[in-house]
């Protein structure tokens, strides 16, 4: 099945015809959007080791703009991810949610006739981190009062537009996201910071409308 996608993604890439992106056109992308961290941090509480953090899927929206045929700028918005957090003893402890909206310069390969446009991109990533909660476990074991700090950093992006027709196609992309956060809580009344890193990948499959 993935072998005859591709194939005909080839095929119809040889065709031509008039496709896009052009300068000065707007499209938006929607799809499924799954942060995968590729996590570690500091030993927690000295003993336990460094944190674990789940996979999310959620909605994933991109809003791109076309500065020239081959330029774009992109803005990545989802809806929120929800994460688990634990360690390897412990099991899950807490679960986070955050939003990484990040902002992207991107070069288009091909031209505005190309069905298939391969892209990079190259930009910056905000994540806020909200619903910080301790599950019954952390409670249990004296812990409270979980926060974690905001994160800037840089991101990367690969990517790859299907022009079905003129108003729609299909993508994936990838993006791989520096996001570095202090987590901070209480362990039997002590103020803990646990120094963590997400960094994780973000694949996204989405259909994308033109105007
Ligand atoms: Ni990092």
């Amino acid at each position: 099945m993935k072998k005859l996608a591709v194939a005909a993604l080839i095929l119809s890439s040889i065709s031509g015809g008039a496709y896009a992106h052009e300068a000065g056109e707007f499209f938006i992308r929607a799809g499924s959007a799954t942060v995968r961290p590729t996590e570690g941090s500091d030993n927690v509480l000295g003993k336990l080791g460094g944190f674990n953090v789940s996979n999310n899927t959620q909605l994933g929206l991109t809003f791109t703009y076309m500065a020239t045929d081959n330029i774009g700028v992109e803005l990545l918005a989802a809806t929120p991810f929800r994460h688990h957090v634990g360690t390897g003893p412990t099991g899950n402890i807490a679960t986070v949610n955050l939003l990484p909206p990040t902002l992207m310069a991107q070069w288009y390969f091909g031209d505005s006739s190309s069905k298939v446009r391969p892209y990079i991109g190259a930009g910056v990533n905000y994540t806020t981190f909200f619903n910080e909660k301790f599950n019954d476990t952390g409670k249990d074991a004296g812990l409270s009062d979980l926060s974690l700090k905001d994160s800037w950093g840089v991101a990367g992006q690969a990517g790859l537009d299907y022009l079905i027709n003129r108003d729609w196609l299909i993508n994936m992309s990838v993006w791989y996201m520096d996001i570095d956060t202090d987590v901070r809580f209480k362990a039997g009344g002590e103020q803990q910071s646990v120094s963590t890193r997400l960094d994780p990948w973000v694949f996204m499959f989405s259909a994308g409308y033109r105007f």
